[in-house]
């Protein structure tokens, strides 16, 4: 395995086929190792993992913190509502005091985009050797989340062993609210690293048309795409139409506010032409996956009829997957600090 490359991870835009293998190749280990009834292990003995959440999260903190007590590290977490940030205390001078006690790994949830680059420099700046892991940062990047998904579609598609490029070619789907999902933007990056072609479903509004751009907008401080060739991004305005040629759908949660902010006309009209119902799914003569980064909201982007009923909806799936793979993040970061 390549040495880890990367002290902080805010994005998957920076992601080589060898970072992302390395993080496959762990998590599959881990995967065994519970599989084999092995649930802990003395890997991170020592460490601290801190998790910084000032966003709710259900998934994410519960599975980043599961992961670091899977991995025997120590858990400290933070909540916003009992903390100094009352007091007027930053975000930043927040993080520097968590580091100070010595956290090796900060697990970072804000609203803001691109403030876990933010805190990464000025822990850089003290010389701190704490690393920075996005957990969600705004519209901006959700690496843990692309990276369960893809893990959960190449378990999927894989014969007998774990093999990345079965997503080669694939047609994978992605519905809904793309302008607003840090989870979509996850997605973009890690699908087309490995030869994905996706297809963005949904309302002009809710996908403005130079989406088609996205993969060209590097991350910060980024010169080059690490991926030398990557799949395409097309957009379809017709649920039914892209349904038919898709090999996998991934359907995002639609925040009602956005019916507020006038991009919607009504959440029912949404849902009757956006939302995945087994009609739409019979389109498709394969039983084809079907994901969701959760929460989701029933009967309005997805039916409930899907959730519970689809033999190949892999939402619990997902939920199983993101332990192993963010085990596999925590070790990594905590391999390069070494
Ligand atoms: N998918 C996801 O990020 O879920 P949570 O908000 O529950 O963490």
């Amino acid at each position: 395995m390549q040495i880890w490359p990367h002290k902080h991870i805010h994005t998957l835009a920076n992601f080589s086929i060898k970072d992302y293998e390395s993080v496959f190749e762990l998590a599959n280990r881990f995967d065994a190792l519970k599989n084999a009834g092995t649930k802990k292990i003395p890997a991170l003995q020592g460490t601290l993992v801190t998790s910084l959440f000032f966003e709710a999260s259900t998934r994410t903190k519960n599975s980043f913190e599961l992961a670091a007590k899977r991995l025997s590290a120590d858990v400290q977490t933070f909540a916003p509502s009992s903390s100094s940030l009352t007091k007027g205390e930053t975000i930043i001078d927040t993080a520097i005091t968590y580091s100070a006690m010595g956290a090796d790994t900060l697990v970072i949830r804000h609203s803001s985009s691109y403030i876990t680059f933010e805190i990464a420099k000025k822990l850089d700046a003290i010389n701190s050797k704490t690393s920075v892991l996005n957990a969600g940062d705004g519209l901006h990047s959700h690496p843990s989340q692309g990276l369960l998904d893809i893990y959960t579609l190449i378990k999927f598609f894989s014969q007998k062993t774990l093999n990345p490029e079965v997503l080669n070619s694939k047609k994978i789907l992605i519905i809904g609210d793309v302008n607003h999902s840090r989870v979509a933007r996850s997605n973009l990056w890690a699908l087309s690293a490995f030869g994905a072609d996706i297809i963005l479903c949904g309302p002009k509004t809710l996908i403005p048309d130079e989406f088609i751009n996205f993969l060209k907008t590097p991350a910060p401080n980024q010169t080059e795409d690490p991926v030398k060739s990557r799949g395409s991004i097309t957009i379809s305005r017709s649920l039914e139409e892209s349904i038919k040629i898709a090999d996998a759908i991934i359907v995002l949660r639609l925040q009602k506010e956005r019916m507020m902010e006038n991009l919607l006309s009504s959440i029912d009209s949404y849902s009757l032409d956006y939302g995945l119902t087994p009609e739409k799914l019979s389109l498709n003569n394969k039983e084809i996956p079907i994901l969701h980064p959760g929460p989701i909201n029933r009967d309005i982007e997805i039916s409930s009829k899907v959730v519970d009923r689809y033999p190949n909806c892999l939402i619990n799936n997902q939920v199983a997957n993101g332990i192993p793979i963010r085990m596999a993040l925590l070790y990594l970061l905590q391999k390069h600090n070494k």
